[in-house]
């Protein structure tokens, strides 16, 4: 692989501490405006996760313990609790914010200081780079040399600490020569596809096109793609996988024309007390992130939505599950417990 290439896919870092503070690229202005946002306490970033500033499951997670951070410097005893519980209610299907929670309030029932939280924030997010880099690699090499691929929603650098899950296998399949064209989906309502991962990826110079979230069927039967390239908010123990809406359908119509199904994500993803799908809290926005295009009214007033923001691809419609810890092939309960125990 071409490392100096992968060096210039990797530049953007949406989620940054600094002086005291986190500061967060605010995607809900991308790509029009590049501005950002700095919170200086914890329920700033609890807002900042519920509204989408933040998003993309690592991001929120990493975003999270940076909020621990903050709540801590600020708070103790029962109002540092509940500043917690309030972070963890921001959002309910991505467990990677339960997960960054968990591990930062172990070490604050162990009785750690501020410094030791800060250390541990920094490697949540460190190692969360590391993770993708590595899943870059080991889900590039799945992919047969001048391959199509498809992805949907956002799951580069805005959606984790840098390089990206589904993404990050795209930018090291480029870089390899393994991916020569990629198509994104629009991904309906809040448009995460056509607005950051199109930003993304012209920035990187990767050839991109995107798709109307209805053409991915029309797309697949054209013999153009040969894997569809996912992340997720919540793998279940039996592999099924909660990811952004639409994700379901691109599972359906890929084992329909023959083309892999792949989903990329790390440990902090997989939710071994979840048992399948079914059990996965899916999150239902408000009914105006459908009833507009980026806050611009589309529908006659008085019209009612139904807006549920993921939904569950079946392991069995799931080719690979590609982690930092290995990839997993087929996804069984078997196969996803000898990788997570
Ligand atoms: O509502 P969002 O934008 O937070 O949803 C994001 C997704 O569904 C991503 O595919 C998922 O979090 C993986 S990001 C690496």
């Amino acid at each position: 692989m071409n490392t100096s290439s992968l060096a210039s896919f990797d530049s953007i870092r949406a989620v940054q501490w600094r002086d005291h503070a986190l500061h967060l690229l605010d995607q809900r202005l991308l790509p029009q405006q590049e501005a950002w946002i700095a919170c200086t306490d914890a329920d700033q970033v609890t807002e900042a996760i519920r509204d989408l500033v933040v998003r993309g499951a690592p991001a929120i997670g990493i975003a999270a313990a940076w909020g621990v951070v903050l709540a801590a410097s600020q708070h103790q005893g029962e109002a540092l609790q509940q500043a917690l519980a309030r972070l963890r209610a921001a959002r309910p299907t991505a467990v990677n914010l339960m997960w960054a929670l968990d591990r930062m309030q172990a070490l604050i029932a162990g009785g750690a200081s501020v410094e030791a939280l800060t250390r541990e924030a920094q490697l949540i997010q460190d190692q969360d780079l590391a993770g993708n880099r590595h899943m870059g690699e080991l889900g590039a090499a799945l992919i047969e040399p001048g391959s199509g691929v498809m992805t949907h929603c956002n799951t580069g650098s805005l959606a984790t600490s840098g390089f990206g899950t589904a993404l990050g296998v795209v930018r090291a399949g480029v870089a390899a020569g393994r991916i020569s064209q990629v198509y994104a989906g629009e991904t309906r309502p809040w448009l995460q596809g056509a607005r950051l991962t199109m930003w993304e990826l012209v920035r990187d110079g990767i050839p991109a096109k995107l798709i109307a979230d209805s053409a991915a069927s029309h797309l697949m039967k054209s013999g153009a793609v040969q894997w569809v390239i996912v992340g997720a908010d919540r793998i279940a123990a039996n592999g099924d996988t909660a990811n952004k809406i639409g994700t379901y359908q691109l599972a359906i119509a890929a084992r329909h024309h023959g083309v892999k199904f792949m989903v990329v994500a790390p440990s902090s993803t997989v939710d071994m007390a979840t048992a399948s799908g079914d059990d996965i809290d899916i999150e239902l926005r408000d009914s105006a992130e459908l009833l507009g295009v980026s806050g611009k009214r589309t529908v006659i007033e008085g019209a009612e939505a139904w807006n549920p923001v993921f939904d569950v691809a079946p392991a069995s419609l799931i080719d690979a599950i590609v982690t930092e810890k290995g990839v997993i092939l087929n996804p069984s309960v078997e196969a996803m417990r000898k990788v997570f125990g």
